[in-house]
C-alpha cells in the first residue's frame, strides 16, 4: 500500500519534469496556463478547484504516463478457464504479464509514438479509467488501481506548485537534451539516475 501509494506518484511527476525539461516550448505553455489561473483570481495558493481549470497540465500529466507509465507491466494475472487469444490457447491457471509499457507506445494505436506531444490528448476519448485499453497507467479490471482520485490529485497539485513558483534549468547551464532518460528494470518504471534541476523563483516575494 505504501509502495504502491508512494512511490507511483513521486515516480509520475519526476517523469512530467524530465519531459518538461527537455521540451521548453511545452514547459513554457504549461506554466502560463497554471500562472493565467492562479494569478488572475488573486490567490496566492493552488487548490483543487484552479486544477479543474489546467487542462493543458493534465494533458501533460497524461502524455507522461503515456510514455513512462509507473506500473509498466501491470499486476500479473492468472486465467481462471483455459481461452484462446490470436490462436495461442492458454490453459487455466497460466501467468499472464500485461505489457502496458509497450502497448502505450505502439505506433498501431499512437502517432509519432515516441515523442512527447500532450496535445494528443485534446478531444480524445482516451481516459484514465480502464475502459480504453490502449491506455493503462492505472490498469484495468477488478484489480486496476484503488488509488486512482487520490494519485491524481497529488501529482496535480505537486505539479501544478512546481510550475506556478518556480522556472526550472538544467544544473550548470547543461543541454536539457541531453538529459538521461534510462528507465529502471521492474515492477515499477522508476528513472534510473534521480532528476536534478535548478529551481529558480519566479516570484520576488519567496
Ligand atoms: C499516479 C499515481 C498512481 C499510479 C500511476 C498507479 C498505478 C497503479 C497500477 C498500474 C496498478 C496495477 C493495476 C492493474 O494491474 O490493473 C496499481 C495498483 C494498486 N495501486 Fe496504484 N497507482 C497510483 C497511486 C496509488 C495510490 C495513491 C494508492 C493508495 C493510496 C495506490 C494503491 C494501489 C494498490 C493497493 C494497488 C493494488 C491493487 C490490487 O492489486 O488489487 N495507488 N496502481
Amino acid at each position: 500500500m505504501f509502495v504502491a501509494g508512494a512511490e507511483t506518484s513521486a515516480t509520475v511527476a519526476e517523469w512530467a519534469m524530465s519531459e518538461l525539461i527537455r521540451n521548453p516550448k511545452i514547459m513554457k505553455k504549461a506554466q502560463q496556463e497554471v500562472r493565467r489561473v492562479v494569478r488572475g483570481k488573486g490567490k496566492s495558493r493552488i487548490d483543487e478547484e484552479d486544477i479543474q481549470e489546467m487542462d493543458y497540465m493534465k494533458f501533460v500529466i497524461k502524455e507522461s504516463m503515456r510514455l513512462h507509465p509507473p506500473g509498466p507491466t501491470l499486476m500479473p494475472r492468472e486465467s481462471s478457464e483455459s481461452v484462446s487469444i490470436k490462436g495461442y490457447l492458454l490453459s487455466p491457471k497460466t501467468r499472464v504479464i500485461i505489457n502496458a509499457w509497450a502497448i502505450q507506445r505502439d505506433p498501431d494505436i499512437w502517432s509519432c509514438p515516441e515523442e512527447f506531444i500532450p496535445e494528443r490528448f485534446m478531444g480524445t476519448k482516451f481516459d484514465f479509467k480502464g475502459l480504453h485499453f490502449e491506455y493503462l497507467p492505472f490498469g484495468a479490471g477488478r484489480r486496476m488501481c484503488p488509488g486512482i482520485s487520490f494519485g491524481l490529485a497529488v501529482v496535480e497539485l505537486n505539479l501544478a506548485n512546481l510550475l506556478y513558483w518556480f522556472d526550472w534549468q538544467m544544473p550548470g547551464g547543461a543541454d536539457e537534451k541531453g538529459l538521461d532518460m534510462t528507465e529502471t528494470f521492474g515492477i515499477l518504471g522508476a528513472r534510473e539516475f534521480p532528476l536534478q534541476l535548478v529551481a529558480v523563483p519566479h516570484f520576488n516575494q519567496i
